[in-house]
């Protein structure tokens, strides 16, 4: 853009003209006597700052390896994470405004950051990766301490996060110490794509957003009635029958592809298989799996959930789900087992004399259960352990010992919390956190004002809630408006699972509306809070 002529400058402006300049130039001033200073999200278990501030300039800022890491330059993780995190602080700057230029006068610090590993690099994070991580910053070295991997990956996250733009627009951190490491080991989101295909561009998108905000496991409901996008090595045919169409299907080098993504972020990526219910497409590739129903007099067959009666039925599962173990490397996979529906297989005739042989009476949460049953027995066959919705605990299927029960039901879900803890099975909760229903306003102070441990219970119950997870069904979302609708509403339940305890929405609002801000600048298109824009130092 052409500069202004300097006209508009000078004795030739008129009174009040002059009189306005004055009172923006104090206005300016005044700014720049409050600056922000950082903005962090989630809030991290201990911060203190000093008021001296350094300043920061690209070309003397280094991220390397600390001397005493024993994880050294081999750990492409961690040389992964430098590039990124120095793009997130500086690259916008460049990008936008040409070379970053030193403001005349203003003094520039050279800033080292330093990672210190107390061990080698890890490959796969799992449900007990250490995150925490100690951040001392102090001229002329930045520290970044953790114990592994993972938690060197939050620290820069909260280094880039208390970097901010002086009123000259000059890169300032403070001296600060931070002592941090998350409540609750488990902090997901739940990405349903087969009621709509997701882009695995949108996918990739979502996991930024998820390190932004420290969360760690992408919980990936991949298939359901809707359609079967998984590309099955094992089971061609279900996707390519089963798949909205030909393009809508994730190939094994896709999920390579959100795999690896997702590891150099630090998140656990969990697949969901649901069954026996929600497996309509299933059927279309997969002969003799669903049940015939004969209930509905109806000119063509319908079938409904899984035939839990069939040897093939498990012959195939077994199967499928070998495959399955191999290509997720975490040690969950979710299998569903909600919202099944009994009316087809009451309805078919070979069915309801098994019920009679195995005298279920006309309980068919007992053949649910029945199945539930074979089921778990071959995920523990494989050495991987399951995560069921909580039907499948309140049906009183019989779990194998540490299989996480995720409660899901709006209504009174302390109590559901209280029995599946007491039973001795660990849970997750997601029951408060369906960003699918949305409403008008700020529905994220809802979200952030849930108090997880809020239940009956003694603390040995609580110690067995792992986390929650905020979930976005897909009926209505698809990779046009995923983005806007969980962000910046996740980062409410990011927070949530892990800051301490307590909460303060006043502070909340001001410090998330920037965050919102800050993922902006980062490529993310999430929703503002409320009326009002984004500062400079926050874009
Ligand atoms: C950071 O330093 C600036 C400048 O000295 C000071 O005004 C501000 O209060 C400090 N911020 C914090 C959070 O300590
Ligand atoms: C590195 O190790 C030495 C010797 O054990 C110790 O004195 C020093 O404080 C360590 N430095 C950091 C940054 O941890
Ligand atoms: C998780 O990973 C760490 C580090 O790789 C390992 O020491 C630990 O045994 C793993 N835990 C589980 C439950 O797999
Ligand atoms: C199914 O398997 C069970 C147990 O292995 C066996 O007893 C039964 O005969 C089999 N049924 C059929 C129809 O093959
Ligand atoms: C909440 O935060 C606001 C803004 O930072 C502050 O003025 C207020 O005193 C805080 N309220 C409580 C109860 O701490």
């Amino acid at each position: 853009m052409e500069p202004r002529p300097a006209r508009a400058r000078g004795p030739g402006l008129p009174l009040p003209l002059r009189a306005l300049a004055a009172a923006l130039l104090l206005a300016q001033a005044g700014r720049a006597a409050g600056d922000p200073g950082p903005a962090l999200w989630p809030r991290p278990l201990s911060v203190s700052s000093s008021p001296r501030s350094l300043r920061l300039s690209p070309e003397n800022f280094y991220i390397r390896h600390g001397l005493n890491s024993t994880a050294g330059p081999s750990c492409s993780l961690l040389q992964e994470a430098f590039r990124r995190y120095y793009d997130y602080i500086f690259g916008f700057h460049k990008w936008h405004h040409g070379h970053f230029r030193v403001q005349a006068g203003s003094q520039l610090e050279q800033l080292v950051v330093s990672i210190v590993l107390e061990s080698q690099c890890d490959s796969f994070p799992n449900v007990s990766a250490d995150e925490s991580y100690t951040l001392l910053v102090q001229e002329p070295v930045a520290v970044l301490k953790a114990n592994r991997v993972w938690g060197a990956l939050r620290g820069l996250e909260t280094f880039s996060q208390l970097i901010y733009r002086d009123s000259f627009g000059t890169f300032t951190i403070n001296e600060s110490t931070v002592t941090d490491s998350p409540r609750f080991p488990h902090r997901g989101i739940l990405i349903d794509t087969s009621r709509h295909y997701l882009s695995v561009k949108t996918i990739l998108r979502t996991l930024d957003a998820m390190a932004f905000n420290k969360l760690n496991v992408l919980h990936w409901h991949i298939v359901d009635d809707e359609s079967f996008p998984y590309q099955s090595v094992s089971f061609p045919h279900l996707s390519s029958e089963g798949s909205y169409s030909l393009s809508h299907v994730y190939t094994p080098n896709d999920v390579r592809m959100v795999l690896e993504y997702a590891r150099l972020r630090g998140i656990r990526v969990i697949p969901e298989f649901d069954t026996p219910g929600h497996t309509q497409s299933w059927g279309k590739g997969q002969k003799d799996l669903l049940t015939p129903c004969s209930l509905f007099r109806k000119p063509e067959q319908t079938f409904g959930p899984i035939n839990p009666i069939l040897n093939t039925t498990y012959t195939f599962l077994k199967t499928f789900f070998k495959e399955i173990s191999n290509v997720f490397p975490d040690e969950f996979i979710h299998l569903g087992g909600d919202e099944v529906e009994f009316l087809c297989w009451a309805s078919n005739p070979q069915i309801q004399s098994f019920m009679k042989t195995k005298g279920y009476g006309g309980d068919y949460a007992k053949l649910e259960s029945f199945y539930i049953k074979k089921l778990l027995d071959i995920i523990a066959a494989l050495n991987k352990r399951s995560i069921v919705w909580q039907e499948v605990f309140d049906n009183r299927a019989k779990l194998h010992p540490g299989t996480i029960v995720e409660v899901w039901k709006s209504e009174d879900y302390f109590e559901e919390l209280r029995k599946v803890t007491a039973a001795g099975f660990p849970a997750i909760l997601s029951a408060p956190w369906y960003l699918d229903l949305i409403s008008y306003g700020q529905d994220w102070r809802t979200y952030y004002s849930v108090e997880p441990l809020d239940f009956q219970g003694s603390e040995k119950q609580k110690q067995l809630v792992m986390g929650g997870e905020a979930c976005l069904w897909g009926e209505y979302v698809d990779s046009t408006n995923l983005t806007p609708r969980l962000w910046p509403r996740a980062s409410a339940v990011a927070e949530r699972l892990w800051s301490p305890k307590g909460k303060n929405i006043t502070e909340a609002y001001a410090r998330l509306a920037r965050h919102r801000c800050r993922m902006v600048r980062r490529g993310i298109a999430a929703q503002p809070l409320f009326s009002g824009h984004c500062s400079h130092e926050d874009t």
